[in-house]
């Protein structure tokens, strides 16, 4: 018997209309727009206001996504928002979410992987597709990164950005096209080096730890940094290998936005040319779970996706955590 594959039939996004560019972030910080550029690649980074929460964006993403297919929210069998910003601890953002779009036919959870979540959301659907036994799953990809940044920490202040993208899962009507392989991996070595210490069930708020800033992201760049290309190209690489594919063969690179010069080592490693990778940093800085929907997004905006195209997605965050995926891309241009 046939495996059924699963494929993005949609895309959607939402990002708020406040915009910061770097120049902005000067008044504030001691930083320089040059210095952000140099060593980030980041422009600008849209902010939701203050106490709307994630489920405003990923409600809107997913409005948005099941709109442009013209699905409606009550066909909708499984939502999984993949966040480290959820509204609250519980319930999870998925049930807010269901609440506001009325899916009111789906169940679903959270999932929690660092910038992976998404990735690790998108694969998770994959297999609920595989199985036979749903047939329309939402995967959203949805942050407030900037709730955890505070001014006294200026080399993570300039990083991030909030955004939600969201995809439709479908079982593929073409057997050759839709997501075809991916892996995914976890290393707790990765906690000391990216984290939010505070507010969880071993440091839950108190004034000291409001003193002690350990509600804001804690990141050691450098370590971070190294971990980031190894393991975002070495997934890349494993997943051009299992699948036979060249450099020549595939159309689209879709890495995680967290640094443009993660980006680049990751293409140079792939031997691939720049021309082939999706690169938004720019505009939203790294929005965590919402950079790889906001890629796609992107992409299929503007024309570089087109049916049967070869496309590979590689993530890496906190944990560590790290994932690729290879699909052929199924929709049809717009
Ligand atoms: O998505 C999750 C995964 N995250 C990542 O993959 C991020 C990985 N890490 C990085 O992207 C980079 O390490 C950073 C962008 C965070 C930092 O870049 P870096 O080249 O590693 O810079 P650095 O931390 O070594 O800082 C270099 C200098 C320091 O000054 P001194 O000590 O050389 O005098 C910093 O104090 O730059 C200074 N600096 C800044 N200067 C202006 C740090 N932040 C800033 C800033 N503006 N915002």
């Amino acid at each position: 018997m046939s495996l059924t594959r699963a494929a993005i039939t949609s895309v959607g996004r939402f990002l708020p209309k406040r915009i910061l560019t770097n120049k902005d972030l000067e008044g504030i910080i001691d930083t320089s727009d040059e210095w952000i550029v140099q060593r980030t690649g980041i422009r600008s980074r849209h902010c939701l206001e203050p106490g709307l929460g994630n489920s405003y964006m990923a409600s809107r993403a997913a409005k948005d996504c099941l709109k442009r297919v013209g699905v409606l929210p009550s066909e909708i069998d499984t939502i999984i928002v993949g966040t480290i910003s959820p509204d609250m601890f519980f319930p999870s953002t998925a049930c807010l979410v269901q609440k506001m779009i009325r899916a009111n036919n789906a169940w679903g959870f959270d999932l929690s992987a660092g910038c992976s979540g998404f990735l690790f959301a998108l694969t998770t659907g994959t297999m609920f597709i595989e199985s036979g036994r749903y047939k329309k799953v939402l995967v959203i990809g949805s942050d407030v990164n900037t709730i955890y940044l505070t001014p006294e920490d200026r080399s993570t202040y300039v990083l991030f950005g909030d955004g939600a993208g969201a995809v439709l899962l479908e079982p593929s009507v073409d057997p050759d096209l839709g997501i075809i392989d991916f892996e995914k991996r976890i290393d707790g070595v990765g906690e000391p080096y990216l984290q939010v210490k505070g507010g969880g069930s071993r440091r839950p708020a108190t004034l000291e730890t409001v003193k002690n800033n350990e509600h804001f992201v804690y990141q050691d760049g450098k370590t971070v940094f190294k971990y980031a290309v190894k393991n975002m190209a070495d997934v890349a690489v494993a997943m051009m290998e299992r699948n036979n594919l060249q450099n020549s063969d595939l159309d689209l690179f879709v890495p995680h936005q967290a640094n443009l010069r993660i980006i680049e080592a990751c293409a140079k490693r792939m031997d691939l040319d720049i021309s082939k990778v999706i690169i938004n940093i720019d505009k939203y800085a790294n929005t965590t779970c919402g950079t790889i929907p906001l890629c796609l997004y992107d992409a299929v905006d503007q024309g570089r996706l087109k049916k049967g195209d070869r496309v590979i997605i590689a993530s890496f965050g906190a944990g560590f955590s790290w994932g690729g995926v290879y699909l052929r891309w199924a929709m049809n241009s717009t």
